[in-house]
């Protein structure tokens, strides 16, 4: 029986200003648990991980959010413009870093490869990848779901050993993202639990890592999904932008 918190992490993509995510964070403090049951994350634009790390300082309630990355570079320092370092995420505080986001594979063309690097700068680092991993509707409708998400798994476990019980997963699938259209419980369940079964052979600890569902999860659907067996919790989008919903994701996930 695996005894774990769940975790609630927003996703705030490309989003925010430093007015908006001061009333924001303002806003779920007000509204938060005094001891959450689940642990909570946001995943801010790296321009803000100073704001959020100033913020924890006059508002301590805050304290009880963990402060993610959307992004790390595989590369420890040097000529990679653009990107950010896991030791420069350190220096912020960041708990957690998103790696292989869909957002990312599809856009800036990261590989199965790439992410597994990502995910070990990260580790190395001591912060937590939330690696992501998913197939697109084209690949589900040819029924090549498990053999996708087993694939961007395997990549992750192969680059990290031993050390892959202290990742988390994301499962995105690509479909659900952004539409509305959100697996059902059923469906989210079957491939958390391949992933979980990967996940076993690769680790002794494989009840350590939470895998975590993303996809259009929101106020209305949260606690269905989080009711399944290997759902681990939620990488929440649109709906981490607006507080009273987060508020009702993190309820459902402390229930
Ligand atoms: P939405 O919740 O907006 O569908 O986004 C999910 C996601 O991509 C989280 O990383």
């Amino acid at each position: 029986m695996k005894i774990m918190k769940k975790l609630i992490a927003g996703n705030w993509k490309m989003n925010g200003s430093l007015a908006a995510n001061q009333t924001l964070l303002q806003e779920l403090i007000e509204g938060f648990p005094l001891q959450p049951a689940c642990a909570v994350a946001v995943c801010v634009p790296a321009p803000y991980l100073a704001q959020f790390r100033a913020l924890v300082q006059a508002l301590p309630g805050l304290s009880a959010i963990d402060l993610g990355a959307q992004d790390v570079s595989a590369q420890v320092s040097g000529a990679f413009t653009g990107e950010t370092s896991a030791a420069m995420l350190k220096e912020f505080d960041c708990r957690y870093a998103i790696v292989g986001h869909s957002e990312r594979r599809q856009y800036h063309f990261e590989t199965d490869a790439l992410v597994a690097d990502k995910a070990k700068a990260a580790l190395a680092a001591g912060i937590t990848p939330i690696v992501c991993i998913g197939e697109t509707l084209a690949e589900r409708e040819a029924g090549r779901t498990e053999e996708v998400v087993k694939r961007q798994l395997a990549a992750v476990i192969h680059t990290n050993g031993h050390c892959i019980s202290e990742i988390v997963v994301a499962y995105e699938p690509v479909w659900a993202i952004g539409t509305g259209k959100t697996a059902t419980p059923e469906e989210a369940q079957a491939v958390h639990a391949v992933l979980r079964a990967q996940l076993k052979a690769a680790t002794d600890h494989s009840d350590r890592v939470k895998i975590l569902y993303g996809g259009s999860m929101n106020a209305a659907n949260a606690a269905s999904l989080l009711s399944q067996a290997d759902i681990d919790g939620g990488l929440i989008g649109g709906a981490s932008l607006k507080s009273k919903d987060f508020l009702t994701i993190i309820a459902a996930a402390s229930a």
